[in-house]
């Protein structure tokens, strides 16, 4: 698989997570207050919400429905309930364009 354009940059707002979906997988687009592009799975894994309704403060990506704050660079939770980290994608940046493949996760350890 390759990257592709799922948004451009100038459709995203700091701190206000787009969700959008390559090859039906959901994935939460945040531009945080640093200028920096996340892509993180948009589900939260304690249930079936779309985190990209939650919460941006600094790096993290907070449920609105239970209160677990995901990482938006390792995909983890940083507290209950949620327990189970979500993917991180591969952000890349091409002019105007903000690319993703969504095969192409970060390897966390
Ligand atoms: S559904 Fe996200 S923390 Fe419960």
């Amino acid at each position: 698989m390759s990257a592709r354009r799922v948004c451009a940059l100038s459709d995203l707002q700091q701190d206000q997570p787009l969700k959008v979906e390559v090859d039906g997988i959901p994935i939460a687009v945040v531009l945080d207050s640093s200028g920096e592009v996340h892509a993180i799975g948009d589900t939260c894994t304690h249930g079936d919400i779309s985190l990209s309704e939650g919460f941006v403060e600094g790096d993290t990506l907070e449920c609105w429905a239970h209160g677990s704050a995901f990482s938006l660079r390792t995909g983890k939770p940083l507290n209950l309930p949620a327990y189970e980290p979500v993917p991180v994608y591969v952000v890349q940046i091409d002019g105007d364009d903000v690319l993703i493949d969504p095969a192409a996760t970060k390897a966390m350890s």
